[in-house]
């Protein structure tokens, strides 16, 4: 048996301190972050594997600042995610689908970091009874209030296009972290034999084109005319242009997203009549994914404007969102133009 070992694994850590070294400014505070997320997911991970056997399934019997039902195991991580942030040395605070306010850290290390954290800490929490892929979701910003004091609500609410990083994890078939910075989008896969994210999937590029549109169609009689018209074009295109298209819907927009990111397609959330800003929070699902699919060449918008050009002035603020493969993106925004 051969002693040598297989340096061509690069683990998450690696990876990020080998971006690190491309900067010679970098202090390396945005690898702890993304090594602490990475630690939180990883966590996160055992107990959703375990998920059948213990009694962590169901509700947990309140209902979140969006009106919905608390699973246990959204309580769960999202306690996961606030307690690595909080000890770790890279965050200052944190926004989060679980709670109405943001979390100041506030002692002496977290004031002095330079980022702050919003995080949908279990995307798609509906399907964790039945077994079916569910996410985290999280986005990176460089603080606007001055290190030294307590990061304010100020820090949460930029565009979408400031992000210093954005990612997610997937707890699919295989655990994925995905992550982009201006630089790319890469992804990592946990080996649970060494319980390490080994980059997977480097320089990420979104095809520009796809064959896939997703959407939650029971809501279509709620939709708008244009919306309605550019989905009976998926269903009509002619088979030289790739079609008809095909519906793929999982209801955790993980899955749904990151199978368009690798494969090409749309994905889309529109408003609907009772409900005209949809149903996705902007801050901890909206942007960041729509840096990660424009960083690796895709696109995203709320039917009038891209999504990270929005000044947000609320935490829990929803829009309609559409993203995707780049040509299928402008095809769909010609419709909502016409
Ligand atoms: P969450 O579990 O964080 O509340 O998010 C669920 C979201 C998203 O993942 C998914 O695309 C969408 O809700 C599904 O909503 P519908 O059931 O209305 O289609
Ligand atoms: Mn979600
Ligand atoms: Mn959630």
């Amino acid at each position: 048996m051969s002693n040598r070992v297989n340096r061509q694994v690069l683990t998450l850590d690696e990876f990020t301190i080998q971006q690190m070294r491309n900067y010679p400014q970098a202090t390396g505070e945005l690898s702890n972050l993304l090594r602490d997320i990475g630690l939180a997911a990883k966590r996160v991970n055992v107990e959703v594997n375990k998920a059948g056997l213990v009694d962590i399934l169901g509700d947990f019997g309140t209902v979140n600042i969006q009106g919905e039902q608390v699973k246990k195991m959204d309580v769960y991580a999202n306690n996961q995610f606030i307690g690595v942030l909080k000890h770790g040395i890279s965050c200052a605070g944190l926004g989060s689908e679980e709670l109405e306010d943001i979390v100041i850290f506030n002692d002496e290390i977290s004031n002095n970091s330079k980022y702050v954290v919003v995080i949908d800490p279990l995307d798609g929490s509906s399907n964790i009874d039945v077994n079916v892929t569910i996410g985290t979701i999280f986005g990176v910003y460089r603080r606007v209030t001055k290190p030294g004091t307590p990061c304010t609500i100020e820090d949460f609410l930029q565009t979408g296009r400031n992000q210093v990083a954005a990612g997610y994890v997937i707890y699919g078939s295989s655990t994925m972290l995905v992550y982009a910075t201006k630089r790319g989008v890469n992804g990592f896969t946990l080996d649970p034999a060494i319980g390490e994210f080994c980059l997977s999937h480097p320089d990420i590029k979104c095809p520009e084109s796809g064959k896939v549109y997703s959407l939650n169609y029971g809501n279509i009689l709620q939709f708008g005319e244009k919306i309605k018209n550019y989905i009976e074009r998926c269903q009509k295109k002619s088979k030289k242009d790739g079609g008809p298209y095909t519906q793929r819907y999982v209801g955790s927009m993980v899955a749904d997203v990151h199978r368009n990111l690798i494969k090409g397609g749309i994905f889309m959330y529109p408003g609907t009549v009772d409900k005209p800003n949809g149903k996705l929070r902007l801050l901890y699902e909206c942007n960041p994914f729509s840096f990660i699919v424009e960083v690796a060449g895709g696109k995203a918008s709320n039917g009038k404007q891209a999504i990270l050009d929005i000044v947000p002035d609320q935490l829990h603020q929803r829009t309609p969102f559409f993203i995707g493969s780049k040509l299928m993106m402008e095809e769909f925004e010609s419709c909502m133009n016409s």
